[in-house]
């Protein structure tokens, strides 16, 4: 076990918002010795996690819950006053995009500042009261909650997290920077020192750490994330050209990002990015920039989610090419339903997406993933599914890979050609290897390759 630098027992903590950020992250410190509650207002979502039952998909989550339980350090609530205890309060709640507007819905951090308001004073027996905001918002959001904490004498830090899904547990023992946003005066000082303690163990292995104002902290996180999107979404624009002048993407990728000025990573073209994160946080930050009168500054990124979108309905008018212009009631196995590999989450997902738009135009689909089925079922129970590619593709007249789910990519082209009525398949991720499948009679199509 490791205990924080200089301490015989951990800091007491509260983190408010248990989905894949505040669950991942209030296990993660309780593991580091911290004692952690964990708060949230769903309340299935807090039973299972009390049990010791991750309810997301998040490798190496599960026997990091299990372990901070076991350890009496870390115990999951619905009751917002159990905060009360607390030194350092984190604000871990989700900021999804509104109904109606690209802009980002604040309704949650602003609860989770609500129900912290009572509960905050200056000092806590161990020092001073810190809250943390790790939550993605739009800039102006740290100052605003700020000025409603600062009565209460309580500290901001802004400490965005960058977090992957699928590697959620190592981003946040071993992340690759932490950025503290303060204010510029002693109290800003004394609330950074604070969280030096709580990040000891990172501190300890010489984890970059860089204090920024407020402003930048916030930015920081969008400014990633933008960069991030606007990568793929480069490498998916020359996709586009790459169908018109018949070059291949993937080599042109590899032979760009051999220059480290570019780097290899984040240029796989495909169906483009999704998740809870990428999508949403680009809109969110043009929406904000035109609040703030300089749209024009990032008005790139609504071209770049505009070349995102485009490549999701690549995917169908290949499907519909490929089916000689009509899926009406043609069988298509769509492989994969999640965003991304090892993440069963299917907000805003490119996979899911292609396969309710060949539904929508009256394929027959068959969709699989190795762990988002249930949330399939919740969420589209219309929608058929199978719990494997074989069966998936069981007399398929297509095939559509979305999703670069290890189990997809290593398919032998010949044992799953077998199964299929005609050997038809799109590469939507660019991950088979068309030599190898066209060998073995298959018509393979992937996304800006011949
Ligand atoms: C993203 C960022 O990578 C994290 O740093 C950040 O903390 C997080 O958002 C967040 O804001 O919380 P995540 O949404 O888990 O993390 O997923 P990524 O690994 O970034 O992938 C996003 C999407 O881009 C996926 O759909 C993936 O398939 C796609 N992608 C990624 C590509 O299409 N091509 C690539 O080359 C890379």
């Amino acid at each position: 076990m490791v205990f924080c630098a200089d301490r015989l027992t951990g800091m007491q903590l509260s983190v408010i918002g248990c989905g894949y950020l505040g669950a991942v992250h209030a296990a993660c410190m309780a593991d580091l010795g911290h004692d952690v509650v964990g708060i949230d207002v769903d309340e299935a979502k807090i039973e299972a996690l009390a049990a010791g039952r991750a309810p997301f998909h998040e490798p190496g989550f599960p026997e990091i819950l299990e372990r901070a339980l076991e350890s009496g350090r870390l115990r999951f609530t619905t009751d917002p006053t159990a905060a009360a205890g607390a030194q350092v309060h984190f604000i871990c709640v989700g900021t999804p995009q509104l109904d109606g507007s690209d802009a980002a819905d604040l309704q949650y951090v602003d609860a989770a500042v609500d129900s912290l308001l009572p509960l905050l004073r200056a000092e806590h027996e161990d020092g001073p009261v810190v809250v943390v905001g790790k939550s993605t918002v739009p800039s102006g959001t740290a100052e605003r909650i700020n000025a409603q904490i600062t009565p209460t004498g309580a500290r901001l830090v802004w400490n965005p997290e960058f977090l992957r899904e699928g590697y959620g547990v190592k981003d946040t023992l071993y992340p690759d920077r932490i950025v503290y946003g303060v204010t510029s005066d002693e109290s800003g000082k004394a609330a950074a020192d604070v969280l030096d303690e709580v990040y000891a163990d990172q501190l300890r292995r010489h984890i970059p750490r860089i204090i920024t104002d407020m402003a930048t902290a916030q930015l920081v996180k969008v400014a990633a994330n933008a960069f991030l999107a606007t990568k793929i979404s480069f490498i998916n624009a020359m996709a586009e050209i790459c169908e018109v002048t018949g070059g291949d993407v993937t080599q042109l990728a590899v032979a760009i990002g051999h220059d480290d000025r570019i780097g290899k990573l984040f240029l796989k073209a495909g169906v483009g990015f999704g998740g809870g994160c990428l999508p949403k946080d680009i809109r969110a930050f043009a929406a904000r920039a035109e609040e703030l009168g300089r749209g024009d500054s990032v008005r790139f990124l609504r071209e770049v989610d505009d070349i995102n979108k485009r490549r999701r309905q690549r995917v169908v008018d290949l499907a519909v090419e490929a089916l000689d212009g009509d899926v009406t009631g043609k069988k298509v196995a769509v492989l994969g339903a999640s965003f991304k590999p090892m993440s069963d989450d299917l907000r805003d997902s490119p996979a899911l997406d292609v396969a309710r738009r060949l539904e929508a135009l009256g394929a027959h689909v068959v969709i699989t993933d190795p762990e988002a089925l249930g949330n399939v079922t919740k969420a589209h129970p219309e929608l058929a599914q199978a719990p494997d590619a074989f069966a998936a593709a069981k007399n398929a007249e297509l095939v559509v890979l979305v999703t670069e789910w290890r189990e997809y990519v290593v398919l032998d082209p010949e044992a799953f050609g077998q199964v299929v009525a005609a050997r038809r398949v799109i590469d939507g991720r660019n991950v088979l290897d068309p030599a190898k499948w066209r060998a073995a009679g298959w018509d393979y199509r992937g996304l800006g390759r011949p």
